[in-house]
């Protein structure tokens, strides 16, 4: 199973033009990391979350706000190559619910997709942010934040 989010992370620097250290593939693996640590416990669909984490930020522009940097990555989804993964049509539509909204700033009560949310803002560290139970979706991303 490595080696396809191997392949999908090579995929994603491969039409990745934003060329960024904060939003890029190391952000990518980290998001990858939490994501697995969540699932433990709040029951996603680990294909799902670790596949958000890969592509999510995957077509920025810029570190800016580039807003609409999910639903450019969500309109990109079918591109993905079908040899890399199959992935059902449910897992599909949470996906690419997912990685459209992820930059609304809202939470989710379903389980995988606040899981990707979760595992995404987790991160936020690296920008100088820290991350608050508030805006988290699930209960383990909740007890991940100090406040
Ligand atoms: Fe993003
Ligand atoms: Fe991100």
């Amino acid at each position: 199973m490595e080696n396809v989010f191997n392949k999908i992370c090579e995929y994603a620097e491969s039409i990745f033009t934003c060329r960024s250290e904060l939003h890029g593939p190391a952000h990518w693996r980290r998001v990858d990391i939490n994501a697995q640590l969540l699932t433990e416990h709040s029951g996603a669909d680990i294909i799902v979350v670790r596949l958000f984490a890969y592509l999510h930020d995957s077509c920025r522009l810029d570190d800016g706000r580039d807003h609409m940097h999910g639903p450019r990555a969500a309109n990109n989804l079918p591109d993905l190559p079908e040899s890399f993964i199959t992935i059902s049509s449910t897992q599909m539509q949470l996906l690419e619910y997912a990685i459209r909204h992820h930059t609304d700033g809202i939470t989710s009560d379903d389980p995988t997709i606040g899981t990707c949310w979760d595992a995404d803002r987790l991160d936020l560290g690296r920008v100088g942010i820290t991350p608050i139970a508030e805006r988290m979706s699930t209960q383990a991303g909740k007890d991940l934040c100090f406040q």
